[in-house]
C-alpha cells in the first residue's frame, strides 16, 4: 500500500508583490521568501502527525502545497499515491482541508445550505448529502445551529462549521491548520478527540494537524514534526524530543525579545546592583 502522504525535497519561494517603487528599481531584484527549504515527510494511513512550529515556520505553506492550492518551486508531492503536481484534481479528491482563516462560506444562507453546497461541490447529493451533513454537524455539536444563518454564528461556531466541511467527503487524508484556534478548551479537546479516535484510530485516515501551540501538539499526537524556518528541525515522540522543542521555541522568543528591546530600549530590565569582588 502506498503512503497517504509522501513529500520529497520540497521547496517553495514566494516573490513578494512588487510595489511601484520596486518596479522602478527592478534591476535590484526582489528578495525571495523561502517558506520551505527542503522538506521530506511521509505519513501512513492511520497516522496522526502534529506539525508544530512558531509563526512563519512554513506550516501553512506545506499544507497548502499538499492541498494543491500552492505550487511548489521544487520537490515531489504524492497524496494517496497520486502526484499532486501533475494531477491536482485527483490528488484533491483524496483530501479534506480545514483552513486557518475561513472566508469562503456564504454569510446570508443557513449552515445547512452552506454544508449542502460544499457537499455538492465534492460530489455528494440528495439523501446521501443530507445524511452526511447531519452526521458531521452532530459530531461537532452543530445540530441545533444548522438552520441559522452563517452570519449569526460566533467565531467558534464558524470554526466548527469549517471543520465539519473538511469532514464531509470522508477523505483518506485530512489536513487541519490551527483548527482549534478560536474554540474554548472543552470544544478544542472534543475536536482533538474526534480527530484522534474517529478519524485516525477508527477511520485509519492520515491526519496532519498544524499548530504553534506546544501543549496542543502534546495533547493531540504521539508523533510530532517540528518545523522552523522552512525545514523540519526535529521529529519523534513528544516526550523524547521535548528538550529540543523547548530550545527551538525559546530561541525564537529570545530573538523577538531582542528585536523588541531595539525598538523600546526603556523596556530593558534595570541593571542589578554592581557586584564588587
Ligand atoms: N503568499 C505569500 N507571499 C509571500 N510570502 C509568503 C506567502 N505565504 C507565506 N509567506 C511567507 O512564508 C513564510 C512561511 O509562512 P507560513 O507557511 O504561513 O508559516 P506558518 O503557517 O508556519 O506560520 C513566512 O515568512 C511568510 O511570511
Ligand atoms: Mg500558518
Amino acid at each position: 500500500m502506498s503512503a497517504a502522504v509522501e513529500i520529497q525535497g520540497l521547496h517553495k519561494s514566494f516573490r513578494p508583490r512588487r510595489s511601484l517603487r520596486q518596479w522602478l528599481q527592478f534591476w535590484k531584484g526582489r528578495p525571495e521568501v523561502e517558506a520551505l527549504r527542503g522538506v521530506d515527510l511521509v505519513v501512513q494511513p492511520g497516522e496522526l502527525v502534529a506539525l508544530l512550529g512558531p509563526n512563519g515556520a512554513g506550516k501553512t505553506t506545506l499544507l497548502k502545497v499538499l492541498a494543491t492550492l500552492v505550487t511548489p518551486s521544487a520537490g515531489t508531492v504524492r497524496v494517496g499515491g497520486v502526484d499532486a503536481i501533475k494531477d491536482p484534481d485527483r490528488a484533491r479528491a483524496q483530501l479534506g482541508y480545514v483552513l486557518a482563516e475561513e472566508r469562503s462560506f456564504f454569510w446570508r444562507i443557513s449552515v445547512r445550505e452552506n454544508l449542502r453546497f460544499f457537499a455538492a461541490l465534492q460530489g455528494l447529493y440528495g439523501a446521501e448529502a443530507a445524511r452526511r451533513v447531519d452526521e458531521v454537524a452532530a459530531l461537532l455539536g452543530l445540530g441545533d445551529h444548522l438552520g441559522r444563518d452563517f452570519q449569526d454564528l460566533s467565531v467558534g461556531q464558524r470554526q466548527r462549521v469549517a471543520i465539519a466541511r473538511g469532514l464531509l467527503p470522508d477523505p483518506p487524508v485530512v489536513l487541519f491548520d490551527e483548527a482549534t484556534r478560536s474554540l474554548d478548551p472543552g470544544r478544542a479537546e472534543r475536536v482533538r478527540r474526534v480527530i484522534r479516535e474517529l478519524l485516525v484510530q477508527r477511520g485509519k485516515k492520515a491526519v496532519i494537524f498544524a499548530t504553534h501551540d506546544l501543549a496542543e501538539a502534546r495533547a493531540l499526537a504521539d508523533r510530532v514534526v517540528v518545523m522552523a524556518e522552512g525545514r523540519i528541525a526535529c521529529q519523534g515522540l513528544y516526550a523524547e524530543i521535548e528538550p529540543e522543542i523547548r530550545r527551538l521555541f525559546s530561541a525564537e522568543a529570545a530573538a523577538e525579545d531582542q528585536a523588541l528591546l531595539r525598538l523600546f530600549p526603556d523596556l530593558a530590565p534595570a541593571p542589578g546592583p554592581e557586584v564588587r569582588p
